[in-house]
């Protein structure tokens, strides 16, 4: 869609999205029994991070619907989806994007201007001064396709080293236009779309430690100098290696202090059960700690669709279930649903039983491989499960341990061995080798079924 039409659409979709606004208000005045709308009670944003090819699912949107009040694209706002080549714009799965969450009456997160991630390879070949030029027409014409259309842009992501070290990461932004760059591209955001926050972002800067001090250095910096900067982004992707910091309300509350807004950006937590939802209740409680800390995204709707989808992190399980940490998150943030009750689809105790299945290639080797495929209980103890894996064509399997496959052509249903019983949350997997005869390609593996 071109930028004109772009803004056209968007004035004669206003009243639609101001009716769904007010439509989303009674509701929350109603009863907040959903993330989105208990979220507004506290003045804050829920959102979750959306791909467009997930949008013709029907349980995925309407969960996407029902539950959030902010969409982030995961992948195509980035650079090799917007501009894989110089001056050529390509806005088709974005635009899906941003049309679907108006038409909801959703906010959009802008993710992300200028990152050295997935960043076409033209980019790297030029030299300063083109590089620079190229920044700034990319920001350009990004921000002004969707001028007015997006509450937080990530300007720059990532631009520090992990490490003790608080340096700045190489990137060919970094090597060629030096530390500059971060100013220069927050400069341009802010001309480009004044109404728009402008967010620096990044992940392992959630607790104090040399990266945020770097990152907190910087942004005190510009806030003196009046370098553009009104929000910073704390990406808190957490699992038992990057566990939630004890000062993660502190470091929010110093930036803060520097007179930024904070967000929680891209919230996930592997594991499971009460852990997991103790772990989300603390991120929760401290962005409600900091009044300055006006919203949370969730770096996607299921399970299934994670980017750690082994690690089983969001707030929906593959069958689109609420997890006992989504029950947690929406009575952290003071909604009146009703965790537990029985009468409540997806809680515990509703009686649905559930499953996920998740594919990982174990091991490789030229004329084969072995998959595997994890099996995790959802809200209710199950005592069976099955699911089907679909092979490419040429390929075949030799064996297959810690299953009992049925097999029909290229399709494998495959049921427990003695694995059936799994408690709340529990896992177990099947194995298989299979002969790859020309045939590198993954298996699709099938939804998982309990009884
Ligand atoms: O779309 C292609 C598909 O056609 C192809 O068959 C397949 C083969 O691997 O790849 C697909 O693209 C993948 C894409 O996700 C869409 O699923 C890319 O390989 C994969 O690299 C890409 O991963 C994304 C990752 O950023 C890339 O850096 C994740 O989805 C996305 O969740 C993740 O998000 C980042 C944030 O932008 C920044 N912070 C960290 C966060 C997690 O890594």
């Amino acid at each position: 869609m071109s930028m004109t039409l772009r803004r056209l659409t968007r004035a004669a979709t206003a009243g639609l999205v101001a009716a769904a606004a007010l439509t989303a208000a009674a509701h929350s005045a109603e009863a907040a029994d959903t993330l989105g709308s208990a979220a507004a009670g506290q003045g804050r944003y829920f959102g979750t991070a959306v791909a467009a090819n997930h949008l013709g699912e029907a349980d995925y949107t309407a969960t996407l619907d029902r539950e959030f009040s902010s969409v982030t694209p995961e992948n195509e706002m980035k650079w090799d989806a917007t501009e894989p080549s110089r001056g050529t714009f390509t806005f088709g799965s974005a635009d899906r994007i941003v049309d679907h969450a108006q038409s909801q009456g959703m906010d959009v997160r802008g993710h992300t201007l200028v990152w050295h991630s997935q960043l076409p390879s033209w980019v790297g070949s030029l030299g300063a001064s083109d590089l620079r030029t190229a920044m700034n027409a990319h920001i350009n014409g990004l921000m002004g396709h969707y001028k007015g259309e997006i509450h937080s842009w990530d300007v720059v992501n990532e631009a520090f080293q992990d490490g003790g070290s608080g340096a700045r990461r190489s990137s060919p932004f970094q090597d060629k236009l030096g530390n500059g760059f971060i100013e220069e591209a927050f400069r341009t955001a802010r001309a480009a779309d004044p109404a728009a926050k402008l967010c620096y972002n990044d992940y392992n800067t959630d607790g104090v430690n040399a990266k945020s001090n770097a990152v907190y250095d910087m942004v005190e910096d510009f806030k003196s100098r009046g370098v553009p900067i009104d929000c910073v982004g704390f990406q808190s992707h957490f699992n038992s290696n990057s566990p939630v910091p004890s000062d993660y309300r502190q470091n929010l509350q110093r930036f803060a202090d520097l007179g930024v807004d904070v967000q929680i950006t891209e919230l996930d937590v592997e594991g499971s059960g009460s852990a997991q939802a103790a772990d989300y209740t603390k991120v929760v409680e401290a962005c409600l700690a900091v009044s300055r800390c006006t919203g949370m995204t969730v770096w996607g709707v299921t399970d299934k669709y994670s980017w750690r989808s082994g690690g089983t992190p969001l707030l929906f399980d593959g069958n689109y279930q609420e997890k006992p940490a989504h029950d947690a998150v929406l009575s952290a943030l003071g909604g009146s649903g009703d965790p537990g009750d029985p009468g409540d689809p997806g809680d515990p105790g509703d009686g649905t039983l559930s499953c996920t299945a998740t594919y990982t290639r174990t091991a490789d080797w030229s004329s084969g491989y072995n998959g595997q495929v994890t099996i995790t209980a959802g809200d209710e103890p199950i005592s069976s499960w099955t699911t089907t894996v679909t092979l490419p064509a040429q390929q075949s399997v030799s064996s297959l341990w810690n299953g009992t496959p049925t097999r029909s052509g290229n399709v494998m249903t495959v049921r427990p061995s003695w694995n059936g019983t799994l408690a709340v949350g529990a896992s177990t997997s099947f194995g298989f080798t299979v002969a790859k005869n020309g045939s590198d390609a993954a298996p699709a593996v099938g939804t998982c079924t309990a009884s």
